[in-house]
């Protein structure tokens, strides 16, 4: 038996200001689509903002149902937004950004695990990292590629010797 050691590398940006431009413009791209989510069980309001390879930003927010299972996460509208409509752009930054309604400030958030499985997708799709940017403590993380949070993730490659 031999024990394995995971390292995870990732930028920390202790200030706004310390962010660059285009990701501060992401983040606040992000922050203004949460503003508009459909979130009448949770209260919580997300916001995510995808840099397409021309330089558009898609945004989308977390719309729920009823029928909560039903509803989708802010990370997903936004990714299947920009495919669907832009299938042939590589998808190369995420920014997230989230609080309660309730709240004037927002609050450090990471990505559900079904919405890392699917930037994962996109990653794969490109085969070009995703960056993604979040809150974290009191500053910001920049984390170099979706594969970075999803180490081992099930992926087209585990789908080869299916047939
Ligand atoms: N939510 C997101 O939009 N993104 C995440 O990564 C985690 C959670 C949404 C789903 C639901 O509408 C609300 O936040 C509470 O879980």
């Amino acid at each position: 038996m031999e024990t394995k050691l995971l390292t995870l590398e990732y930028q920390y940006f202790a200030r706004w200001e310390d962010l660059s431009p285009e990701n501060q413009a992401l983040v606040a791209r992000a922050e203004e689509a949460s503003s508009h989510a459909y979130s009448p069980y949770s209260h919580f309001q997300v916001g995510a903002c995808v840099l397409l390879s021309d330089g558009q930003m898609i945004t989308g927010n977390n719309q729920e149902n009823a029928a909560y299972p039903s509803g989708l996460c802010a990370e997903r509208v936004a990714f299947f937004h920009a495919s669907s409509q832009f299938p042939q752009l590589t998808i190369t930054k995420v920014a997230i950004a989230a609080k309660p309604e309730s709240h004037t400030s927002f609050i450090p958030v990471n990505p559900c695990g079904g919405c890392r499985q699917v930037m994962l997708e996109y990653e794969k799709k490109f085969q070009q990292p995703i960056q993604l940017i979040t809150r974290l403590g009191d500053g910001f993380a920049v984390f170099p590629s979706c594969q970075t949070l999803m180490p081992f993730a099930f992926d087209k490659f585990s789908l080869q010797n299916s047939r």
